[in-house]
């Protein structure tokens, strides 16, 4: 397990003076936390073993952002699925958005975005040539958030969510 200070990226940002966020990449240790902000800020709720398996697949990309206190209060995971390409047979490595979110408290003030950007750099590592997530129709933060990042809706999953809304399938090419 790495410590604190190899695990801190280099461009570790802080969000506002009275409270520095740090973002960094996840531990072990930080899954318990990252489990609560996805409990409190999302219908979508993962067993232990699903991040746990992300975090020892794809750790690269799976960062956290942490208070002054070292509490996790956002997370981004991702993770890498090979698919056809859509004109040849070749398979591509496409980055997978599983989930990001940043506790309520803490939003608007640049955390999402400075995830998305970090480890969208950092999932470059495998290789991939397209980004892509799913998002609810009315999710508007969130598909502000993906449309300043240029990612652009390629189609509907009709009743992709277990509640029966629909998803927005949005992806952006490397
Ligand atoms: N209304 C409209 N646009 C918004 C809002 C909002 N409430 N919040 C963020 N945005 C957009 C804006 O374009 C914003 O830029 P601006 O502040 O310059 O206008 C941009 O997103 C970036 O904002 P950040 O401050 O970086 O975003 P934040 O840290 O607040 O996090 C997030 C955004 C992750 C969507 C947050 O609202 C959240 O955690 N929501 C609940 C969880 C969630 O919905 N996650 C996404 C699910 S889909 C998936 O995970 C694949
Ligand atoms: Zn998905």
């Amino acid at each position: 397990m790495g410590t604190d200070k190899d695990t801190r990226l280099k461009n570790s940002d802080t969000f506002n003076d009275n409270q520095p966020i740090i973002i960094r990449r996840s531990t072990l240790e930080d899954l318990e936390g990252v489990i609560q902000v996805n409990e409190n800020e999302l219908p979508e709720d993962y067993p232990y073993f699903f991040y746990k398996s992300i975090l020892d697949n794809y750790p690269e990309s799976f960062l956290v952002g942490c208070n002054s206190k070292g509490e996790v209060i956002a997370y981004i995971m991702w993770r890498v699925e090979k698919t056809p390409s859509i004109n040849s047979l070749k398979l591509v490595n496409k980055g997978h958005l599983v989930s990001i979110a940043v506790s309520n408290q803490y939003r608007r003030l640049g955390i999402a975005t400075a995830l998305l950007s970090n480890s969208m750099e950092r999932i470059k590592k495998y290789k991939i040539n397209e980004y892509v997530l799913e998002v609810r129709v009315t999710n508007y933060p969130a598909i502000n958030l993906y449309k300043n990042f240029k990612f652009l809706t390629r189609s509907i999953k009709e009743r992709y969510y277990r509640d029966g809304e629909n998803a927005y399938f949005m992806t952006c090419k490397l």
